[in-house]
């Protein structure tokens, strides 16, 4: 069995030998410059975990990971664009660096590099490899629009916020678990509850990312911190301060996300309402919920080969960037 530092240095060695084509540059080179960026490779990571949860050899499993990645890096050159951010892993973004159209031919050329890798599996698994990978693919889509249309609108439930959060990032984890399982052989049963486990992981990872975006160390986070309250993004911090808000806080709130102006006083503002409402409190216990939703679901999984897992998912609920 592999350990996670293992797998992240062969996820690393195996990137770092894909060539890109030389021209035309400004096609190429951002795809280099973002995959360079690094990041945590969790969804390859996974992957691999649980393939070796039902199968120690991952060599097969190794290009679907790669796909994974791939995928994951093209949605967020398209994120950056569309919440405006100008810093990615501590970089520029690739829309800031080059410009929109660049980031968004560079993303296109990184789908279909995706694919190419996602679908070098056995004969035997592809259709099914390919359905599990686009029903998330179009998810995170639609995860992304609701995302975007949630900042204008006014009547945004929690509900409706933990369904576009399981839909943007959730079921991408959930995949990246299930295709591994599909390539380790495991049944449909594992294939569910590891769907499940990455599913549930995944919505208190979102959590967690919503709550470093504003309460972030910015030397550390690696993104704008403050980036989710300038753009209104209608996370669970603003939805459940809303909650538990008096009337007064609650105006304050509505007012600062209805402007687009005075940035920094606008997001000093929120957060400090956000503090009095001890949201990072209530933040962190839903996110433990679901944490322990997702080890719910891995219990019910037979395999000697669990501990990489389970630290794992502990990392990412500790994480810092
Ligand atoms: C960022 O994903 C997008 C979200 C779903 C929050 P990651 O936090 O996995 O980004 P990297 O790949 O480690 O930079
Ligand atoms: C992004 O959510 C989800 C996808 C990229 C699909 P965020 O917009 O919160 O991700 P970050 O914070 O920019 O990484
Ligand atoms: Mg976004
Ligand atoms: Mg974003
Ligand atoms: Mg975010």
């Amino acid at each position: 069995m592999q350990t996670i530092s293992q797998l992240s240095e062969i996820i690393e060695g195996e990137l770092g030998k894909i060539n890109y084509p030389k021209t035309p540059e400004k096609l190429y080179r951002p795809i280099e410059y973002v995959m360079d960026l690094g990041g945590k490779r969790m969804r390859p990571i996974l992957l691999l975990m649980a393939h070796q949860l039902f199968d120690k050899n991952i060599e097969k499993a190794i290009s679907p990971a790669l796909g994974i990645e791939v995928f994951h890096n093209f949605t967020l050159l398209h994120d950056d664009i569309m919440d405006n951010a100008p810093i990615r892993r501590g970089q520029q973004t690739v829309h800031e660096k080059w410009d929109n159209n660049v980031a968004i031919l560079s993303g296109d050329t990184m789908l279909v590099q995706a694919y190419k890798l996602l679908t070098d599996v056995d004969k035997s698994i592809l259709k099914e490899v390919l359905a599990v990978f686009n029903k998330a693919a179009t998810e995170v889509c639609e995860g992304q629009q609701w995302d975007m249309d949630f900042e204008t609108e006014k009547q945004v439930s929690i509900a409706d916020y933990l369904k576009m959060i399981e839909y943007k990032t959730a079921v991408l984890l959930a995949a990246s678990l299930q295709v591994g399982a599909i390539c380790g052989k495991a049944s449909e049963h594992e294939q569910k509850h590891l769907y499940e486990f990455g599913k549930n992981m995944g919505i208190a990872f979102q959590l967690k990312d919503d709550l470093l975006d504003t309460f972030g160390n910015p030397d550390e986070f690696g993104k704008q911190v403050g980036g989710d309250i300038m753009a209104n993004k209608k996370t669970y911090l603003y939805l459940k301060a809303l909650e538990v808000a008096d009337k007064v806080q609650k105006e304050f709130l509505q007012t600062y996300f209805s402007s687009n102006e005075n940035m920094d006083e606008k997001v000093s503002a929120v957060k400090s309402i956000f503090t009095d409402l001890e949201i990072p409190a209530l933040t962190t216990a839903l996110m433990k919920q679901y944490h322990q939703s997702a080890m719910q679901h891995l219990d019910a999984i037979d395999s000697e080969n669990k501990a990489p897992l389970i630290t794992f998912s502990e990392k990412l609920m500790d994480r810092i960037s």
